[in-house]
This record gives C-alpha cells, structure tokens and sequence, in this order.
C-alpha cells in the first residue's frame, strides 16, 4: 500500500516538530503549513526549522487560519492531516482554531484521516475536570464534536505525559529541571502516571494514520515501563545521581489552595496537576472498546524509557 501523503499543521511546535520527524523517517510525503508572514516575523528560529525540514525533503505551504481558500488548497494536496496547534497556556493556546481546519477538510472532501491536536490527557474522560484547566478538554471536545458531526474520518491520540514538562522535573511545578536537594510529593506518591518521550509521540502517531484498527478510534500511549509513581520516577533520578532527595508531601486541599492568587497559566496547570498526580486520571480505567494502546499496536517501536529519558539531565 501507498504511504499516505501527510500535511502537518503547528509543525514548528514542541511536539509538532516531532511529528515532521517522524513523518519523513517512515516514508511519507510530508507538507508543513507555516503563515505567509514567517519571514517578516523575523523569528530567525523558526524559518532555519523550517528550511532544514525543507532539507530533509518536506514540502512548505503557506496557508493561514484567516484564510479558508489557502487552508483548503493546502488540504486538497494530501492524504492525512495532522494538527499539533499550540495547546498549552504557558506557552500558546489556539485549540479552537482548528474549527477552521475542520471546515477546510469538510469542504476539500478527501481527507483519509485527521488528527487533530490532542497529545495529552483524553479530554473525553475529563467532563468533571476543576476550573479553570477544564477550558483545555472542553476546547478540544469542541473540535471533536465539529469533526464527528462533519463526518471526518480521524484518530485521536492520548500521549500522557510528555517528559519534558512532566518527567526531567520529576514533575515539579514552575521549573524545567530537577531539583537538587527537595523534592514535592504529591499526596503520597503512589498514584500510577504515564510518562512519554516527546520523539516516540512523533513516531507512535505517524504509525496510525495508516492503519486500519486505529480509524475512528482513540490510541492512547501507554507503554508498560513508563507507568510509574511520582515517587518511582523520582527513585529512578536517584539511583543516576546517586543521592537521596528530602520528600516534602503536599496533601491534596493544599496544593488545590495553592491555586489562589496565581495566574491563569498557572491555576490551569494545577489543575491539570491534581487530576494526574492526585485523581490518577491518566491510569484510572481500562482501555476499551473502541480504543487501542499504541505500544501493543506497534512493538517495533523501541520506546525510551525514563532511566533513559532522565540521563539527559545529569
Ligand atoms: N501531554 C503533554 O504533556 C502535553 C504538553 C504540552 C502540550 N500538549 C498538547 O500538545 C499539543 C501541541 O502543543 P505544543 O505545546 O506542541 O504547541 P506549541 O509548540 O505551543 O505550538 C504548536 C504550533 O501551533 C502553531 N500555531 C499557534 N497559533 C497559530 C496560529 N494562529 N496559526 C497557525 N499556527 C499557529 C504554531 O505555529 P507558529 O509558530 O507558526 O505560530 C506552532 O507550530 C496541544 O494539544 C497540547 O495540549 C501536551
């Protein structure tokens, strides 16, 4: 069978540049839609990104979201569409933007499969998730609602969490890196969590669009050795650095508390926080019908592991 032709949208963003990685490494034809105004941003970055995609033998579109014709034509030239819109309020949030590539799909008729930006927690498990963090889940519920109605055929990924923002701070709020000496607890520690390498999102995803058991579906990736306790992970940093962290245990009415007076960034991400460090959303159910894990789909894939994952932060 053909490989399918991939047009990948947000493809300069933190997981979409895994995603065009990816891509091209399996052997698919891969567009990247970046805006027509790129170059006169001035982001020297982001241009350089796109050229050594270009490089590599992806093709760049212009297209813009305020633009519908250049989205459809865009659309029209490929088999699959991939979206990693900007989804995280730290950084960017656009998720309701895609509205606009689900018409654009809708009205080019040939779209195989999309999958929209998604990569995190199932928002389909999130409907009695706290304010103000619920705004992520019902966003992206919003997308899906457009794309079923629209009768696109699509796969939705559930990545967990990414081990940059959850894994090599082991995860501790408001820093990138792990701590020296302290470490915060959630609760006690023991809740099961799902870390992923932001690379095997990339190749874990590419993997399904071709597939027949993952269409209309959602593929959540879980694999085996990255179901760890916060207190596991934090084990695994120790054993590298060859130190014991002093544990400090933050009952859940405190850290919920902490969320007075941050910003709105902030007050999302602890939300976010308590479902998976506390609730144990991540592992609290079965995957079932009309869902597949995505390491049982595809053994091939070598997943990294977070001994492995964590080493680049000795
Ligand atoms: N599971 C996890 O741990 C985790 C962590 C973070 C994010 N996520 C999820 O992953 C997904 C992607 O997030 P991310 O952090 O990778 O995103 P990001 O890096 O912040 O941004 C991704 C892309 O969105 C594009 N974008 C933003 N506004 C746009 C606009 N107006 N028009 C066109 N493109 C626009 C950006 O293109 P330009 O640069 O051209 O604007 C960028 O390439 C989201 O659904 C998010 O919720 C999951």
């Amino acid at each position: 069978m053909e490989k399918s032709k991939v047009l990948i949208v947000g493809g300069t963003g933190y997981v979409g540049k895994r995603i065009v990685k990816a891509s091209l490494a399996e052997g698919h034809k891969t567009y990247v839609l970046h805006r027509p105004e790129i170059g006169l941003e001035l982001d020297i970055d982001k241009l350089q990104m796109l050229l050594s995609f270009k490089k590599q033998g992806a093709v760049l579109i212009e297209g813009s979201f305020s633009d519908h014709r250049s989205l459809v034509d865009a659309v029209k030239q490929v088999d699959v569409v991939i979206s990693a819109m900007s989804g995280a309020h730290l950084r960017s949030h656009n998720i309701l933007m895609q509205i606009k590539l689900v018409d654009a799909i809708k009205e080019a008729g040939n779209i195989k499969r999309f999958l929209p930006s998604e990569f995190g927690m199932d928002p389909g498990r999130m409907g009695d998730a706290l304010e103000p963090g619920r705004v992520t889940f019902d966003e992206k519920m919003e997308v899906r609602k457009a794309i079923e109605e629209a009768q696109i055929p699509h796969t939705y990924i559930s990545a967990n969490c990414f081990g940059g923002w959850f894994g090599g701070n082991l995860p501790q709020m408001g820093r990138l890196t792990p701590p020296k000496d302290q470490v915060f607890i959630y609760g006690d520690g023991n809740v099961k969590v799902v870390y992923v390498d932001e690379d095997d999102v990339g190749m874990y995803t590419i993997k399904t669009i071709d597939d027949p058991r993952t269409l209309n579906k959602t593929v959540y990736i879980r694999p085996p050795d990255n179901i760890l306790t916060q207190l596991q992970l934090v084990e695994i940093w120790e054993k590298l650095v060859g130190k014991k962290l002093e544990k400090i245990h933050i009952p859940a009415e405190e850290f919920l508390a902490s969320m007075k007076g941050m910003g709105y960034a902030e007050q999302v991400a602890v939300g976010h926080f308590y479902h998976i460090f506390y609730e144990g959303c991540l592992t609290n159910f079965e995957i079932g019908e009309g869902q597949e894990e995505a390491s049982q789909l595809y053994p091939e894939v070598n997943y990294t592991r977070m001994d492995d994952y964590l080493k680049q932060y000795l």
